[in-house]
């Protein structure tokens, strides 16, 4: 006995081990098909313009915009170059226009490595940064602000100013005779907004009711994070008989992580009926937060929000 005891504690510490080993593969082996499954990317083919949506980071999304004539392409956010500069390959544009919405980081982080990329290799061509005008973006070449247009190749896009949660935070517009876009940063979520960092209810009102809300409804909304989840929990707490959240809230409940993902593009039209940020004219959500004013509404609604 003496002498198979030992022998006993050693087979199971090894079972143990082997168990160990196996938890922990299981766990590396699902965090990363969570990663693989994330970095999907989703194409929404229009007319005269496709619009790839490229997951980044945790929750951050980046769109490569590309003219369907010129086959000219823009993308937005590049916080992930190596990605960005694959989808763009394999897509066959030539990607020469950068578009910023702000100067944070999983925003902006990508732009100066991307520079960098272009210069080293020419046969890319020049690459212009644009942005708001902010020394904070690295490499700006084409600070822009209120109503100043680009191009890709044939496409027109408009710039739309909207500080607040930054000072030079810039939304890009693209209308075509058959689709609208709008590209909205950290300014418009679905279902929510931006928090104040560098600005005041009155700029966020500004944003988002005198300038994003004149859009057309059907324009299609593409913001800077995937947010649905929570902020549509929030605007069911505010608007509990909004029957548009509620089914927008049910689809998000119901989906995966990647399910949630395939909610962005919203549109206009829907964030007017669901936003609780685009609706501080509402008495349900006024009342909400206790307030008669729109901007007291916006101020009370983005505190409660910080700490929903
Ligand atoms: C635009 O380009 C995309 C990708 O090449 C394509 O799938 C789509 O059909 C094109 N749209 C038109 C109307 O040609
Ligand atoms: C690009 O930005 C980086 C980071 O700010 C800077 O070090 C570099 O000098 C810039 N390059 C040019 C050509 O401006
Ligand atoms: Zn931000």
């Amino acid at each position: 006995m003496c002498f198979w005891e030992p022998c006993t504690l050693v087979i199971i510490f090894d079972y143990l081990q082997t168990e160990i080993i196996c938890v922990i593969s299981v766990v590396i082996v699902n965090s990363w098909s969570i990663r693989r499954r994330s970095t999907a990317v989703q194409t929404t083919d229009m007319t005269r313009m496709t619009v790839k949506k490229i997951p980044a980071l945790k929750d951050n999304f980046m769109y490569l915009v590309v003219c369907n004539e010129t086959k000219n392409a823009a993308i937005v956010d590049p916080v992930e170059p190596d990605r960005v500069l694959q989808v763009a390959k394999e897509s066959g544009v030539s990607l020469n226009k950068v578009l910023t919405t702000h100067h944070h980081w999983d925003h902006a982080g990508g732009n100066a490595d991307l520079f960098k990329r272009y210069q080293a290799d020419t046969s890319l061509g020049p690459l212009q940064i644009y942005g708001g005008n902010d020394e904070r973006i690295d490499n700006l070449t084409n600070p822009v602000g209120q109503d100043d247009t680009l191009e890709i190749g044939n496409l027109k896009v408009r710039c739309i100013s909207t500080p607040c949660h930054t000072t030079s935070h810039i939304c890009y517009y693209i209308e075509t005779p058959e689709d609208k876009v709008v590209f909205t940063g950290d300014t418009l979520f679905l279902a929510g907004c931006g928090r104040f960092f560098e600005g005041t209810p009155q700029q966020m009102y500004d944003a988002l009711i005198t300038k994003l809300s004149a859009l057309p409804d059907d324009t299609k909304v593409y913001c800077g994070h995937e947010y649905a989840l929570n902020n549509l929990r929030f605007g069911n707490t505010v608007e509990p008989d909004n029957v548009d959240t509620l089914q927008l809230l049910n689809i998000a409940k119901e989906s995966d992580l990647e399910g949630r993902r395939a909610m962005v593009p919203s549109t206009i039209g829907q964030e007017k009926r669901t936003n609780v940020f685009m609706r501080v004219h509402e008495p349900s959500v006024q009342k909400f937060v206790g307030k008669s004013t729109p901007l007291e509404t916006m101020q009370a609604l983005r505190a409660a929000k910080d700490k929903f």
